[in-house]
């Protein structure tokens, strides 16, 4: 087999396995746990920007910066995960019946919320500290609307 060959055939065999993995079900217990990861990055990634909003923690141009990016990443991700196969799960979810029941309010928290954020990376490396403020302001307010229709009041 020449060369070319090979790796033509070694590439279809990854890409194959690839597309079947992707493709399988994946548990809903795993579903669910991988969505908290993702919200759980959020707000490790969310929380030192809102302090700073607030006034609690000390300005960091630097951070604003990469925080903003690494949310760019994590706010697209957390989705897939409520896939209504994951209402089946029997692990402990704060999940609300809502999300399914009313799926096109849920998305369009979703959709607030990721242009939020965009406008967050948008001004984070203009170093325009009031502009930075507000625009993080206005993805917590995105946070906290779809925790209050959408998640198990936290105790
Ligand atoms: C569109 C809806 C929505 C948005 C926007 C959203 N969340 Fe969530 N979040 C949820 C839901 C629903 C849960 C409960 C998930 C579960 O328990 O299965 C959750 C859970 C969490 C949790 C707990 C994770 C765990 O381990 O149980 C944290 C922390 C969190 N969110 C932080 C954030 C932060 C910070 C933001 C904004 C930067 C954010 N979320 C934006 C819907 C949202």
């Amino acid at each position: 087999m020449n060369k070319r060959l090979l790796f033509a055939g070694l590439a279809f065999a990854l890409g194959a396995g690839f597309a079947q993995s992707a493709m399988s079900q994946v548990k809903p217990e795993i579903l669910v746990k991988q969505r908290q990861a993702a919200m759980t990055l959020q707000g490790k990634y969310f929380g030192p920007l809102a302090g700073m909003a607030q006034g609690k923690v000390p300005y960091n141009a630097d951070t604003v910066a990469m925080n903003a990016a690494f949310l760019d990443a994590l706010s697209r991700m957390p989705w897939d995960g409520f896939a209504p196969a994951s209402k089946d799960a029997t692990v402990k979810t704060a999940a609300l019946p809502a999300i399914w029941s009313e799926a096109a309010k849920f998305k369009e928290a979703e959709e607030n919320f990721q242009r939020a954020v965009q406008d967050l990376v948008k001004v984070s490396r203009g170093g325009d500290e009031a502009a930075q403020k507000a625009a993080i302001g206005a993805v917590g307010k995105t946070c906290g609307g779809c925790h209050q229709n959408f998640r198990e009041k936290q105790q």
